[in-house]
C-alpha cells in the first residue's frame, strides 16, 4: 500500500468518526531456509492484515547480517546501536510499528537463535518512545504438540515484560511440519490469515 493509500484510509475513517485506524503493522520472519513454513505463516498473516486495510511491511533476516550484541550498553545512552549492521534499520522499523508479528522455526523448544539475537541488538528501543503495543508470534516445529512452542512464546514473553505498552496478542503454531514447504495446505496457515486480518 502506498502511503498516500494509507493517508487516505485513515482519513476516510477519521471523518466517519470510525474508531478502527489504519496500523503500521511489522512482520518480521526470522528463519533463513528457502521455502520455510514459518515464513509462509508470516505471509498469510501479513495477507491478513493487508486485507484489512493497515499498511504491512514484511522483513525477513534471510539477507540481513546481525551480529550479536556485545552488551557495551552504548545503545541506553545514544539511543541506536553502535554495531553498524541491519540490526539498525530493523530496530528502528520495530520503534515505529504499531504491530509486530515475528514468525521463526521452533530450535530446540525455543525461538530460532536468529530471532534472539535480534531481540537482543534492538536493545536501543528499551525505555524509548517505542509506538508498538500488539505483539503476535507465529512458530513451526517437527513435532504435532502444541507444547512444542511454549517456551519460544515464553521467551518472548520475557521480552515483551519490558515494553509496558506491549503486550501478545496471539500467536499461531503449525506442528508436524519438517520438510521445507511442507506447511502447505496446514489450517495454521487460514488461522495466521485470520489473526492478521483481525488486528
Ligand atoms: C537446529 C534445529 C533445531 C530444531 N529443533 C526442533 C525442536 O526442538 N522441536 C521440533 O519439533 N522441531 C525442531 N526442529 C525442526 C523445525 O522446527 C522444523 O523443520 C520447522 O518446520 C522449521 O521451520 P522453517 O521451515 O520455518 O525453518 C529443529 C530444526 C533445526 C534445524
Amino acid at each position: 500500500m502506498s502511503m498516500f493509500m494509507f493517508w487516505q484510509m485513515n482519513r476516510v475513517n477519521a471523518l466517519r468518526g470510525g474508531t478502527e485506524m489504519t496500523k503500521n503493522v511489522l512482520v518480521i520472519s526470522t528463519n533463513l531456509r528457502k521455502n520455510s513454513n514459518s515464513e509462509v505463516l508470516a505471509d498469510s498473516f501479513a495477507r491478513g492484515a493487508e486485507e484489512a486495510g493497515h499498511h504491512v511491511e514484511k522483513i525477513t533476516l534471510k539477507d540481513k547480517k546481525i551480529a550479536f550484541c556485545k552488551g557495551c550498553m552504548a545503545c541506553m545512552k545514544l539511543k541506536a546501536c553502535v554495531m553498524k549492521d541491519d540490526a539498525i534499520e530493523i530496530a528502528a522499523k520495530m520503534h515505529d510499528a504499531e504491530v509486530i508479528a515475528f514468525a521463526s522455526p521452533i530450535y530446540y523448544y525455543e525461538m530460532s537463535g536468529q530471532m534472539k539475537t535480534l531481540l537482543d541488538r534492538a536493545n536501543s528501543l528499551y525505555d524509548s518512545d517505542y509506538k508498538f503495543t500488539d505483539i503476535y508470534m507465529l512458530t513451526a516445529a517437527a513435532e504435532d504438540d502444541e507444547h512444542a512452542t511454549d517456551r519460544a512464546v515464553g521467551g518472548l514473553t520475557g521480552w515483551i515484560d519490558c515494553f509496558p505498552r506491549a503486550s501478545l496478542k496471539g500467536t499461531v503454531f503449525a506442528g508436524g511440519v519438517n520438510d521445507e514447504g511442507e506447511i502447505d495446505g496446514h489450517p495454521a496457515l487460514e488461522k495466521a490469515y485470520e489473526m492478521g486480518k483481525s488486528i
